[in-house]
C-alpha cells in the first residue's frame, strides 16, 4: 500500500475534508484487516514521486497488487502512473474525499486508466474496502475462494 504526498499529515490537514484520522491509524486499520484476510502487507509513504517509484520498483514481481492513494500526483503524476503500470499487478486507487465532487482539476486521474478500480469519498474505510476488493479480485482470478 502506497501513500503519496501530504498524506503523512492526515488528521491535521484540512480535517473538514480529510477527517481527523491519522495515517498511522489508517495503516493500523488496514494492517489488522490484512492479517484477518491472511495476506502480507507492506506500507510506504513519501512526499516525492521518484521515491515512491523507487519503492514500487523494489517490489516488482513480489506483490500481488497495490492499493494507492497518490495524493495530488493522482492528477499529474505520469511517472508514478507508469511505475504502477509496470508492476503488472492490479492497482486499486483510493481517495479519502470524493475527487469527482471537488475542484475541476481534481476530477481527472492519470492513474485510473491503469487501475482495476477507484474507491473514493469514504474516508479511511475506503482503504480497508480497497484492500478487501483487491484481495477478492486476486483470489478469484487465481481460482481461490
Ligand atoms: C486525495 C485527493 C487529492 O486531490 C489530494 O491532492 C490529496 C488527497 C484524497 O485522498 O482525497 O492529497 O488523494
Amino acid at each position: 500500500m502506497l501513500h503519496g504526498p501530504n498524506l503523512n499529515i492526515l488528521g491535521k490537514r484540512r480535517p473538514e475534508i480529510y477527517g481527523r484520522t491519522s495515517m498511522k491509524q489508517i495503516n493500523d486499520m488496514v494492517r489488522a484487516r490484512a492479517e484477518s484476510l491472511g495476506c502480507e502487507l507492506t506500507i510506504y509513504q513519501s512526499n516525492h514521486e521518484g521515491v515512491l517509484i523507487d519503492n514500487l520498483q523494489q517490489h516488482i514481481g513480489e506483490c500481488d497488487g497495490v492499493v494507492v492513494n497518490p495524493g495530488a500526483l493522482t492528477h499529474y503524476g505520469l511517472s508514478l502512473r507508469d511505475a504502477l503500470e509496470a508492476m503488472e499487478t492490479p492497482v486499486v486507487e483510493v481517495h479519502l474525499s470524493n475527487i469527482h465532487a471537488r475542484e475541476e482539476w481534481r476530477r481527472t486521474s492519470v492513474v485510473s486508466p491503469i487501475a482495476l478500480g477507484q474507491v473514493v469519498g469514504f474516508g479511511p474505510r475506503g482503504y480497508v474496502a480497497a484492500l478487501e476488493l483487491l484481495v477478492a479480485h486476486v483470489r478469484e482470478r487465481d481460482g481461490g475462494a
